[in-house]
């Protein structure tokens, strides 16, 4: 055949991969993307976005990006095109829209962490079937009747332990406190016990991991929390086995003996759902994770923004006392649902510490299709970073945002009113994938600061602060020094 007639053959493919790209450039033109900067190729602004800077501010280079470019602005961060957003509303949007316009879209490096079967990387009805356990975990019911008993019984073994005068670490102990808690509930480990120690010792360096580069190389974090993770699945498999164990062992006798139920999630997960060995393993993992490193950085911000403020400690102090005075009328010693009820200043004082410390800054989604908000566009298949962080930080929607005011969140609050403040606090995100643990972190906030502003004094024993990496840290572990309190 002649030259020629090849190219009469080819030519109807040429014209429409030329027609497609035609078409795909000029749709990219139409979009009316956000200002912004793509800063160096593949890098893209990454590198300048994790600078560590004060937790309880936005950081320079995000501010200086706000200033430019408004509160919604393009970028390029993790390797991909990003829409960030500082904006009350389309933070909300984005987050009542899962699965519809946008979807969970952690960095790959977390999900092999965390593991493929991680509750924050799934998607859809996986998602779905995970949440409902974890759900079931920590409902309402569990928590009035059993998590709570639980939580106050940790916190006091925490809190008993301190020395007067001596100097620690409170990150320290609040990570024990929650830590040894959620081992219990999930596990049935005991504090103490060398198996919890240890487990509790590789989840420091697993820590490190998950935020550290995806670098797996010798040396690394990242290589190191992946050799973590490998030990804590082994003790997770070692106690599914001999939970195993014991249930067949109670079928298998001749005279069929009713083996006591652990009332915690290992045994609620292999008696009710139908996860396969792997899911559970990863199931278990990511809630010690979830359940343990953020309530504890939450109660360490308490402790680090309380004594700059003596008139909140003595409105807790006498809010906490009314409590116990009505306790020891009615002959009862532990806290129960009722008391948690009561502690309204303290929930107050709580909503402050999640906005001004944003343990969680922001979150990870990417846009299922093309969507339009406010004019911009934002394309099919950008990552979108929906910054909680400076929606709560935002001059136009809290008063002195770098204030420590619990009084904002109170019913007769002036200025922006109440409704204002609670619309835009998403310390616990939002939509369908809501921390399943909002009311659990909540109650063992409330008792740590019942049990610490009823029994204690305390000073910042050397300066250090929250840093953002952008997790949340304290350089120095936040050592204090406690006094015994006169107050009952
Ligand atoms: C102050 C403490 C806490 C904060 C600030 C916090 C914050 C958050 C945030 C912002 C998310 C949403 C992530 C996203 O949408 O991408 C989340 C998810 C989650 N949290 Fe928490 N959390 C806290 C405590 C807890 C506790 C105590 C538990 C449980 C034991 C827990 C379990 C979870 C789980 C299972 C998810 C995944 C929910 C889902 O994907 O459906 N969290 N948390």
């Amino acid at each position: 055949m002649p030259d020629c007639q090849h190219l009469f053959l080819f030519l109807p493919s040429i014209l429409s991969l030329i027609l497609f790209f035609i078409l795909i450039k000029r749709k990219q033109r139409r979009y009316n993307l956000p200002p912004g900067n793509m800063g160096w190729p593949f890098l893209g602004e990454t590198i300048g976005y994790l600078r560590p800077y004060s937790a309880t501010s936005v950081g320079e280079f995000m501010h200086q990006h706000i200033s430019r470019y408004g509160n919604i602005y393009k970028s390029n961060l993790f390797g991909e095109k990003t829409i960030v957003s500082a904006d009350a509303g389309l933070n909300k949007f984005i987050l009542q829209n899962e699965g519809r316009l946008f979807e969970c879209n952690y960095p790959r490096s977390i999900g092999g962490i965390l593991g493929k079967w991680s509750m924050l990387v799934l998607v859809g009805d996986m998602h779905r079937d995970m949440r409902n356990i974890s759900l079931n975990f920590l409902s309402n019911a569990r928590l009035r009747t059993h998590l709570l008993r639980e939580v106050e019984k940790h916190t006091l073994l925490v809190l008993t332990s301190w020395k007067e005068e001596c100097v620690f670490s409170a990150q320290d102990e609040a990570k024990k406190f929650t830590f040894n808690l959620m081992a219990k509930n999930i596990m049935s480990m005991d504090p103490a016990h060398p198996e919890t120690e240890q487990l509790k010792k590789e989840y420091v360096t697993f820590m490190k991991g998950v935020v550290s580069a995806p670098l797996n190389l010798p040396g690394t974090a990242y290589r190191k929390a992946l050799q973590s993770r490998s030990t804590i699945l082994k003790c997770i498999e070692r106690k599914m086995e001999e939970r195993i164990g014991k249930m067949k062992e109670g079928k298998q006798n001749p005279v069929p003996v009713p083996v006591p139920e652990e009332d915690d999630l290992l045994e609620w997960v292999l008696n009710h759902s139908n996860l396969s060995a792997e899911q559970i393993l990863d199931l278990i993992l990511s809630l010690l994770f979830a359940g343990h490193e953020t309530s504890s950085v939450a109660i360490t911000l308490a402790i680090y923004f309380l004594p700059a403020s003596p008139m909140v400690i003595q409105q807790l102090r006498e809010e906490h006392l009314e409590i116990v005075r009505a306790k020891k009328q009615s002959g009862e010693a532990e806290l129960n649902w009722d008391d948690y009820k009561k502690m309204e200043f303290t929930q107050c004082v709580i909503n402050e510490t999640l906005r001004l410390g944003n343990v969680v800054r922001f979150l990870h989604r990417k846009a299922l299709k093309d969507v339009r908000y406010k004019g911009y566009d934002i394309p099919c298949g950008w990552k979108v970073l929906p910054v909680i962080a400076a929606v709560h930080l935002d001059p136009s929607l809290f008063d002195h945002p770098q204030h420590f005011n619990p009084w904002r969140w109170q019913q007769n609050n002036g200025s922006h009113g109440l409704t204002a403040a609670s619309n835009n606090l998403m310390a616990f995100g939002g939509g369908s994938r809501l921390c399943a643990g909002t009311e659990l972190a909540k109650v063992e906030m409330a008792v740590f600061i019942h049990h610490l502003v009823l029994n204690y004094q305390w000073e910042l024993a050397d300066t250090d602060e929250a840093f953002a990496f952008p997790f949340v840290d304290f350089p120095k572990g936040l050592p204090i020094r406690v006094f015994k309190s006169l107050t009952i």
